[in-house]
Formats: structure tokens, sequence, C-alpha cells
């Protein structure tokens, strides 16, 4: 009967032996090519009116909508772990909703009150908002519709879209984000700004935004998901095909040319490709939207003990910095940022 036992005298003749950079965990650090650090991330933060206790999202475990006041804690709070930016969302009571989307022109709207009452407790910190009108019209479309109901309109929704930044950048944001996918919106959100004296607010662009499955857990956290029963929201006339990859380059190659300071593309995970095809194209700083459905499905699985919920967060993050973005907008913002610096503590990297 031959051993199956391995002969300690058998030696491969070999060119190299990539493992010896693996060894051991100070060989590994020396050797990593992609490093997370607490300034990467923005965190998405939502906000809600009133006084109440923060108010739990059933599908993004560890996410609440806050009132103003615990709001501005939690920015404290990111901002003491090393994260510079934030991202804010309001709900809004559906009361206050119609079919025109008309509070997100209210000069004290609950946005505007958040964003104020950030920007005077941290001034340093980066804010941005969303500019689109999802979170206000009733129907939950970005944009208005046309008299029929039929049709998302472009033009009309883009002059919405203009003075919202305004009274946005009026408000203090660092940064503006049309997240609508409307057409002409950035340039013409630029010139606006620039009328109104606005022009140190830069715009990130919502570039590349796919009609994705995995914004699902977001619009229950704005409110914005249609009642049950009713058809799901169908954005495919301006959100991207999932299945278009020259579409979404030729994307951001528009809104480079109308003037984003930023470029982003969205979902992040799913889209790695399309993450990296735009690195290549362009030199204007990228990020991308890690989104609800990403945040959700890794702790759906982490529940069910089927996931590592902290390696998995970690590893989900690096491929999206791995695969070209700058900056990342994450719902594992403070957690992963907390998680870094102990780790920074220790010295020991992404490489545990
Ligand atoms: C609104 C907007 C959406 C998200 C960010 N801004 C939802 C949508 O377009 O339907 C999704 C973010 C997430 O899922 O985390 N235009």
């Amino acid at each position: 009967m031959p051993s199956l036992s391995s002969s300690s005298r058998f030696k491969l003749d070999l060119a190299g032996r990539p493992r010896r950079l693996r060894r051991n965990a100070a060989v590994r650090v020396l050797v990593e090519e992609t490093v997370l650090r607490p300034a990467d991330f923005i965190a998405p933060l939502f906000v809600v009116e009133g006084r109440g206790a923060p108010e739990p999202v059933g599908s993004m475990p560890g996410v609440a909508r806050f009132n103003v006041a615990d709001l501005v804690r939690e920015c404290r709070a990111l901002w003491k772990l090393g994260v510079p930016a934030v991202a804010l969302f309001p709900k809004i009571d559906a009361g206050l909703k119609d079919p025109r989307g008309s509070v997100a022109l209210d000069g004290d709207a609950l946005i505007v009150r958040a964003v104020r009452a950030v920007k005077k407790a941290l001034p340093g910190m980066v804010v941005m908002t969303d500019i689109a009108l999802d979170p206000y019209t009733s129907h939950g479309h970005d944009g208005l519709l046309s008299d029929d109901g039929r049709e998302v309109l472009n033009d009309a929704t883009v002059e919405v879209l203009m003075k919202m930044a305004v009274l946005h950048a009026r408000a203090g944001v660092d940064f503006v984000a049309p997240s609508d996918m409307m057409d002409g919106r950035v340039a013409a959100i630029r010139s606006a700004l620039d009328a109104a004296g606005c022009e140190q607010t830069a715009i990130m662009a919502y570039s590349s935004k796919f009609a994705s499955a995995y914004y699902g857990p977001f619009r229950e956290a704005v409110g914005s998901a249609k009642a049950a029963g009713a058809p799901a929201l169908d954005k495919r006339t301006y959100q991207l095909n999932p299945a278009n990859r020259r579409e979404a380059i030729a994307e951001a190659i528009i809104d480079e040319g109308e003037g984003a300071d930023v470029l982003m593309v969205k979902p992040a995970g799913p889209y790695l490709d399309i993450i990296r095809d735009v690195r290549e194209v362009t030199r204007k700083p990228l990020a991308a939207y890690q989104v609800s459905g990403e945040y959700a499905q890794i702790h759906a699985a982490a529940r069910l003990g089927w996931l590592d919920l902290e390696k998995t967060r970690m590893e989900s993050l690096l491929a999206i910095k791995r695969a070209g973005a700058d900056m990342i907008l994450t719902y594992f913002a403070k957690s992963v940022a907390g998680e870094l610096r102990s780790f920074s503590s220790g010295g020991r990297g992404n490489s545990k």
C-alpha cells in the first residue's frame, strides 16, 4: 500500500512563493494595498420632527430616525470617531406631503432646521443633503408628475430642485447631492447656486444611480414606500437599468461635464465593476453608496448566524474602496469607525 502521508523531503522547485508575504500579521500589514479609515465614511442619518425617542427602522438594525437634538448628538459622536461627513435625510409626516412635494421648498422645513442645528454645533463637519423630491411627494417619486400622472417630468422637476438646492445651501450645507437622475440637473443647480452667491457649495452628483431593489429599507426609513399591496414604486424612467454599464459611465461623464465636484455610483457592492469603470474615466473624486439593502442583508444573515457581522461589513467596505471609491456612504460608518479606531490603537490595520 502506498503511503498517503506527506513526505517531508518533497520540495517543489518554484520561481516564487507568494505565501512568504502572508506568513504573519506583520508581513501582511506591510503588503496591504487598501486601508480603510474613519475619514473614508459619510454617515447617512434620518431625521424626524418632534422630541420623541429615536425610532428604530425595522429593516435596518442599529439605524434610527432621530429628532433634531438627538441628530446633533449623533453627529458629535461620529465626529469624535473621525467620521468627517454626514448625509441627512428627512422623514416627512404623511399629512404634509402632496403630489408636488411642496414642503421641499418650505424655508423652515425639517431638513433646513436640522442642517442649521448640526452646522451650529459642529461647524467643521461636512453636511450633505439629498436634492430630490421623494421624501416630500405623496406618490413617492423623485419628481413632479404630468397631469395624467403617467410621466415623471424632467424640466419642471429640475426647476424645483434648483430652488431646493439654494435653500439648503443657505441653511449651511457643504454639499448638495442631487439624487433624482433627472437630465441636466447638475448644471442647472450649479448655476442657481452661483447666482445665489453660494459658489462654495459643492455638488455631489448621484451620477450613476441604478433602479435598484436594494433601496427597499431606505424607503421604509423615509416613509416613501407605497402602502402594502400597492405596486412597488417604479423609477425606471429616470434611474439606470442595472444591465447597463456603458450608460452608467456615460452618465458619470455627463455630470462631470456639468460641473459636479464629486461623482457617485449607487448601489456599491453589487456594482463594483461600475465603480472601477468610472474611476478609470474621470479624475474627479468618486463616492460609492452602500445602500440600505446592502446593510440589511448583512445584518439579516448575521442574525441568522450565517455570516459574521464584523468581518463581513469590513470586507464589504474594503471591496468598495479597492474597486476605486474615495469615499463611502454607509450605515456602518459609526460601528466600523469605532472598530478601526480600536485596531489603530493596536497598530494592526485591517489584518487582524
Ligand atoms: C432618494 C434616495 C434614495 C436613496 C437615497 N436617496 C431612494 C430611491 O432613489 O428610491 C436610497 C438610499 C438607500 O437605499 O440607502 N432619491
